[in-house]
């Protein structure tokens, strides 16, 4: 029988129109900002936590945020209008977000993973044809519905872990007919799954084979075709580079983020992943939103990025996949660099869609604290891809997106690991699990 996504079935949903009245939540953590973007240091820890939580939403947006007690008096008034939903016992916090997925691909690489398992390295596998290359292989194959599908099964377990929205790059076409494919189906998936997909062009992902040996060709294939035509269709919001030894230089992967910049694509960096190869160094000096994985960033690397403005996003499970050892989070947020974690969501390094289990790595392998883990898997998500306005933080005015969790304080949710606590999930005020 076909899988049936989420997606049938909110088609045939009305939209709630009536108000909605959460009580009484042991602990809302609101990530209520008092600056603007992201936040470093201690003010990750900052989560402006209110015991006794309670908030009004209507029309899709939140509308009042406090203790039960500050809210009986503006509430009452209209209770009889609303539908209430009792948290007692549990936690709210905003939406998960993930700033960095390859949701959008053919097929998957568990073969790879066994090769992996006995002994084989992630670039021997890649350098031999297989790898990335074995997924543009099925994803220029396999048709837009079959792709459209499976991704849409993809991110209904990201719904069920708590995420309301994702960061989805393209890369696995290499040609421009395959990437506005894969950029077609996220801008479909967006309009009709709860989750919403920002969307990031990654033409120059690898050399795709039949450019092997002219990669300087295959760079200004993407910088004078691909991306002019990327940005007058206004598919891509962000442009992402992998800068990696053996795949793309720091000169290569320079022109691509400059191009895309000037065609009003923000850049992003696949960032000293494998080797360290000036990844962090390229991500300062284009003024990249964000600089991806970090694995083997120098001391030299992670001092341009202080100050900078850009965002290291931290990609703990595909580390534990690569068998590496993690970034280096403490480290940089005691720099003051700021941390956003992600899931990678991949077919090769990371084929994972729990933003909860990333959270727990990044607390076991990462050393940082449950209190900085959300907020980097929120607020300073939401600064990785341009939406911490209206995303990220439990404040008026801001969309509804929430996740009410079966545990009574925000530590129990990355110190019991393995598990999913979700209880509810609200994207714009609707009830989308739970
Ligand atoms: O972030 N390193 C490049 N891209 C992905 C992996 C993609 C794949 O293996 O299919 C990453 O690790
Ligand atoms: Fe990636």
């Amino acid at each position: 029988m076909k899988k049936e996504s989420v997606v049938q079935v909110l088609e045939q949903q009305q939209q709630v129109k009536q108000p909605i009245w959460i009580q009484n939540a042991a602990q809302l953590i609101t990530l209520a900002s008092h600056k603007k973007g992201p936040r470093i240091k201690e003010e990750m820890s900052d989560l402006q936590v209110i015991e006794g939580g309670s908030i009004w939403i209507e029309d899709g947006k939140i509308r009042a945020v406090g203790t039960m007690q500050q809210m009986i008096p503006i509430c009452m008034p209209r209770a009889h209008e609303a539908k209430i939903v009792d948290a007692t016992g549990k936690i709210i916090t905003p939406g998960l977000i993930d700033p960095h997925t390859h949701i959008v691909h053919g097929g998957s690489r568990e073969f790879e993973f066994e090769a992996r398992i006995k002994g084989k390295g992630y670039m021997e596998i890649l350098q031999s044809g297989d790898g990335i290359h074995a997924t543009v292989k099925k994803t220029r194959e396999m048709s837009e519905e079959q792709i459209y599908n499976d991704t849409a099964l993809r991110l209904d377990s990201f719904l069920q872990h708590g995420v309301t929205t994702i960061e989805s790059k393209s890369g696995y076409g290499l040609d421009l007919e395959t990437e506005l494919k894969q950029l077609r189906i996220m801008k479909r998936l967006h309009e009709k799954h709860p989750i919403d997909m920002i969307p990031t062009f990654m033409g120059a992902h690898v050399v795709p084979e039949e450019f092997a040996g002219r990669e300087d060709d295959y760079v200004d294939y993407v910088v004078t075709e691909m991306i002019p035509e990327i940005a007058r269709l206004r598919v891509a919001k962000f442009c992402d580079v992998f800068l990696e030894k053996g795949v793309f230089t720091a000169e290569q992967a320079e022109r691509v983020l400059l191009a895309g910049r000037e065609h009003g694509l923000m850049p992003k960096v696949h960032a000293d992943e494998i080797e360290c190869y000036g990844g962090a160094e390229l991500a300062a000096k284009v003024e990249a939103i964000s600089a991806d994985h970090l694995l083997k960033t120098s001391d030299e690397g992670l001092q341009k990025l202080v100050g900078s403005g850009v965002i290291a996003c931290l990609l703990p499970a595909t580390a534990l996949i690569l068998g590496e050892p993690p970034a280096r989070a403490r480290h940089m947020i005691d720099l003051g660099i700021p941390v956003a974690i992600s899931t990678d969501c991949n077919p090769g390094s990371s084929p994972t869609t729990s933003m909860p289990l990333v959270m727990n790595l990044a607390c076991i392998t990462m050393r940082m604290t449950p209190a900085e883990a959300l907020c980097a898997a929120t607020y300073n998500a939401a600064c990785a891809i341009g939406m911490e306005e209206i995303i990220g933080s439990i404040e008026v005015g801001k969309q509804a997106d929430l996740v009410i969790w079966n545990v009574s304080n925000y530590q129990k949710l990355h110190y019991m690991f393995g598990v999913n606590h979700v209880h509810q999930v609200w994207k714009n005020g609707v009830k989308v699990v739970g």
